[in-house]
């Protein structure tokens, strides 16, 4: 029975944090890529890691490249590949220099890993997953993108702080683009079924929102680039849930074909994810002032897909 092939693409600081997690939790065996130019990191990052399978006792081949045809056979790919944000940028800032490097990803994985499953985690994410989906003419429940759990992450935290109680407890979901105007749902937001409202004032959630929509930004302007911890970890759920066939239900970027009433768009919605991807996108009721915050979310998310169609 062969092992499972994950195709990184991208070796940067969220390329390599996915290589050691798939490593440690024996997920499968790991390609990791970058431009010819970064050769050097992939190969040293691979052999960094393996070089811990003694000690952390995992089994695990890493083969670090520049060449596409290593990625041949993958199961599934993780794209991470472009330039993080650099502080006081915008996501969206970043589509001129990105749309090009995932135009590049798209026609490789359509070249090289046809039968793959996708994953996007690039910014301007929306616009990402949606441009790879476009040139590479996969089915949506193949091509997804990563930024709910990592937004719904980062509001569990924040709400599990403020009400001292265990983030393992916190219940919630962040819907909408990955973008300042993504909409963290209170009304969904319980711990262990307790409605959050019980645990903390009006104010405080309002705050609590306000430092979600931009928990990307703030990791930026303290590091000076991007988060990976985080990032990562929730790619890897999405891979495990795949893997394992597991049915999970978790906010993902997916191709949205009518639901919520939007059409041809990626945005963050809840998804069951098992063996054959996007099995199914999950459609909640939203409260007059959810579907309002979700209208300005998706008009965000268009106007960077429009740059996308006429570029
Ligand atoms: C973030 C990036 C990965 O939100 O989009 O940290």
């Amino acid at each position: 029975m062969a092992r499972k092939k994950i195709a990184l693409i991208g070796a940067g600081n969220i390329g390599g944090q996915l290589a050691y997690l798939i490593a440690s939790r024996e997920l499968g065996d790991v390609v990791l890529l970058d431009i010819p130019a970064k050769e050097g990191v992939a190969k040293g990052k691979a052999l960094d890691i393996m070089q811990n399978g003694g000690v952390d006792d995992f089994d695990c081949k890493i083969v670090g490249t520049g060449d596409w045809k290593d990625a041949e056979g993958a199961d599934l790919l993780i794209i991470t590949a472009g330039i993080p944000r650099k502080p006081g940028q915008d996501r969206e800032d970043l589509i001129g220099v990105n749309l090009p490097i995932i135009r590049n990803v798209a026609e490789n994985a359509k070249k090289h890993t046809p039968n793959a499953m996708a994953i996007v985690v690039a910014n301007p994410l929306d616009a990402m997953v949606y441009e790879f989906k476009k040139v590479t003419g996969w089915p949506r429940n193949r091509v997804m993108g990563m930024a709910g759990i990592l937004d719904t992450s980062r509001f569990s935290f924040f709400l599990a702080e403020a009400a001292e109680v265990s983030v393992k407890d916190v219940r919630t979901t962040v819907l909408g683009g990955h973008g300042d105007q993504m909409v963290p749902l209170i009304s969904y937001s319980t711990i262990n079924g307790i409605p959050i409202t019980e645990f903390l004032p009006k104010e405080t959630i309002d705050s609590i929102v306000a430092r979600t929509r931009k928990g990307g930004g703030e990791i930026v302007k303290l590091m000076g680039t991007s988060a990976w911890f985080a990032p990562a970890a929730a790619a890897i759920q999405m891979a495990t849930a795949i893997f394992n066939d597991s049915k999970r239900v978790l906010p993902c970027a997916a191709f949205l074909e009518g639901e919520y009433g939007y059409e041809g768009i990626f945005m963050g919605v809840p998804v069951v994810l098992g063996k054959d991807g996007v099995e199914k996108v999950v459609e909640i009721p939203l409260s007059p002032e959810e579907k309002e915050a979700l209208a300005k979310s998706a008009a965000a998310v268009k106007s960077v897909v429009e740059i996308c169609d006429r570029t």
